[in-house]
Parts: structure tokens; C-alpha cells; sequence
């Protein structure tokens, strides 16, 4: 099962510029240090979203013109916090839908569940431990149109090419007339975006840092955290956020489930993350070249945050 974690971790840290990836900060401890992320006043897409789905629901809803009962298909739902304003919204207007929320957590799916079942009785959810695609693959035999929610701006972790890549796997799997709703970063004022990245509570440093603590734990290495320390960077004309692991000091650290003793010079960095931050015709030209077209893009007051509309054409 952790096969492609050690062989990642093994290629990341053998590489020139070393490098672990941020889809590994996400285990039990990483899912709680990403929540106090969520709750800083400084992390503002949460609540930029939040808002744009608080607000808008009805316009989102009305734009998708679909037929009913449609098919709601979250990809990475998490607590599903924000996505219950749009079924709030649904569920009050008595449209009919069926919710069918995606994770590989199952301690999250089954939050998310219990607390649905409990705030949203009528709702029907068909609630999916495990991998997007499969799952996304039985969707397009549906009878129903279907809404794919891919929000909270996750696709800022991929590489461009990367992106594209995944966008299109989504693409494929959904029926002409489908629709995605996609969350995207916005470029904004850079100190905004650098305070949220990189925070005087040091909880993005911890965030990091975990990384190295769960390698400790799954790898059997011995990593020595205060021997590390984070650096993250926005360059606001990409509009990427770099994070980095910076190591403190000339050291080696031993990963024995690799049988191998990794060096690390002094200030040397270990690439975690990129969180990229789009403009408006970055958006139109993503959705161009995944074969979608772009309906409508919903921003919320402060115009930080996209939740961006899309069709299967
Ligand atoms: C969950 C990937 C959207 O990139 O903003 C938050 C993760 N990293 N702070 C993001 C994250 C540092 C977050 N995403």
C-alpha cells in the first residue's frame, strides 16, 4: 500500500533539487494541521468560497439548466463544509439530486454523511470511499446529467501539464451536456496572498514539517524536525506559491524501509508544493485546452476566489 509513498520519497530525495510532494501531507495528522489552516483569518480562500457558494447558489443551480433529477458528484468532498450551501439550497427548493461525495478518508466520508443525514434528511447521498476515476467512470452511465465538483482549488497543486492531464481524464469521463464546477486561486494583492502561505503562526510550517514526521513513522527514518525549517515564496507574475522544507544544517538522515542515508547540505531545500494562482484568461485558456467550455465564472465580492463553470460540449 505504501509502495509509491517510499518509492516517491526515494526518487524526491535522490533528486538534484530534492523534492516530496504535497499530495503526501494529507494523513490523519496532516487532515487535522490542514483544518487550523482553513480556520486562520489569513488562509482566505475557505471563506471565499464559502461565500461564493452562500451567495450564488441559486445562479450556479440555475445556470446548469439541467433536466432533474441530476447527479451531484464531489471529488475530494473533505468535511464537505462548504458544499452544504449548495444542498441547502437544493433541498429547500425541493430539486431533486442525487449527492454522491468522493474521498479516499473514510473517517471523512463518514463525518460528512452522519452530519448530512442529520442537517439535510432528504437528501439523497450515495457517499464513495476511494479513487475518482473508477467511480467517475460508472457516472457516465447514468441516465442523469451529472455536476462535478472539484472545489477548494486543488487544482493549483498540479504542474501545468499535469493539470491538463487530469482535466481532461475528467473530460473523458463525463457525458455531453455534463458539467464541472471548478474552484481556481485568483492572482491578487501579493502580500495577501504571501500571508496566507506562509503565516506568523507557524501552522504551514508544521504542515511541512508532518511530512518528514510521517516519513519518520512509515519509513522508519529519523528525521530531526527542529533541524528543518519551511520557506514559502509567491511570485506574483506566475502566480505561483513555492513551499520549501529548508534543512539548518549539513546532515544525514537514515530511511531505513529505502535501506539509505540521504545528506542534506546546509540550507539546502526540499521543494513540497506549489499552490498556483490564476488570472481570468488563464482559466479561459485551461478550460480551452481540456475541450470544455467555460459558462460562467462566479467570483465572490473581494474577487480572490473563481468557482468556474464548465461544460462538456
Ligand atoms: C488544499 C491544495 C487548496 O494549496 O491552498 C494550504 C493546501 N497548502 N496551505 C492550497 C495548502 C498550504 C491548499 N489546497
Amino acid at each position: 500500500m505504501n509502495e509509491s509513498f517510499a518509492q516517491d520519497v526515494l526518487n524526491g530525495l535522490s533528486a538534484k533539487n530534492k523534492h516530496l510532494s504535497s499530495k503526501y501531507f494529507y494523513d490523519d495528522n496532516g487532515s487535522r494541521i490542514f483544518q487550523e489552516i482553513m480556520n486562520m483569518p489569513e488562509y482566505y480562500p475557505t471563506d471565499a468560497e464559502f461565500e461564493i457558494l452562500s451567495m450564488q447558489s441559486k445562479q450556479i443551480i440555475n445556470e446548469l439548466q439541467f433536466s432533474t433529477p441530476f447527479n451531484i458528484i464531489e471529488l475530494g468532498a473533505g468535511d464537505g463544509f462548504k458544499t452544504f450551501k449548495l444542498l441547502d439550497y437544493l433541498v429547500k427548493n425541493e430539486i431533486e439530486v442525487n449527492y454522491i461525495p468522493i474521498d479516499i478518508s473514510q473517517e471523512a466520508i463518514e463525518i460528512l454523511t452522519k452530519s448530512l443525514k442529520e442537517r439535510l434528511p432528504t437528501l439523497k447521498i450515495q457517499p464513495k470511499v476511494g479513487d475518482y476515476f473508477k467511480i467517475l467512470q460508472n457516472s457516465k452511465d447514468s441516465e442523469y446529467p451529472s455536476l462535478l465538483l472539484f472545489l477548494g482549488g486543488n487544482i493549483g497543486n498540479y504542474l501545468e501539464e499535469k493539470s491538463i492531464e487530469l482535466l481532461k481524464l475528467f473530460n473523458k469521463n463525463m457525458k455531453v451536456g455534463d458539467k464541472l464546477l471548478i474552484g481556481l486561486d485568483l492572482k491578487k494583492n501579493p502580500i495577501v496572498v504571501h500571508n496566507a502561505y506562509f503565516d506568523k503562526h507557524g501552522i504551514t510550517k508544521r504542515f511541512n514539517l508532518n511530512l518528514l514526521l510521517r516519513i519518520n513513522r512509515e519509513l522508519d527514518a529519523d528525521f530531526k524536525i527542529d533541524d528543518f525549517d519551511f520557506y514559502s515564496y509567491y511570485n506574483p507574475v506566475t502566480g505561483d506559491v513555492k513551499s520549501y522544507i529548508v534543512s539548518l544544517r549539513e546532515q544525514s538522515v537514515e530511511i531505513k524501509a529505502l535501506n539509505r542515508t540521504f545528506n542534506f547540505g546546509y540550507n539546502e531545500l526540499i521543494w513540497t508544493e506549489l499552490s498556483k494562482k490564476y488570472d481570468i484568461d488563464e482559466i479561459t485558456n485551461l478550460a480551452k485546452a481540456t475541450n470544455f467550455k467555460l459558462n460562467k465564472n462566479f467570483l465572490d465580492c473581494k474577487h480572490y476566489f473563481a468557482d468556474s463553470l464548465w461544460e462538456k460540449p
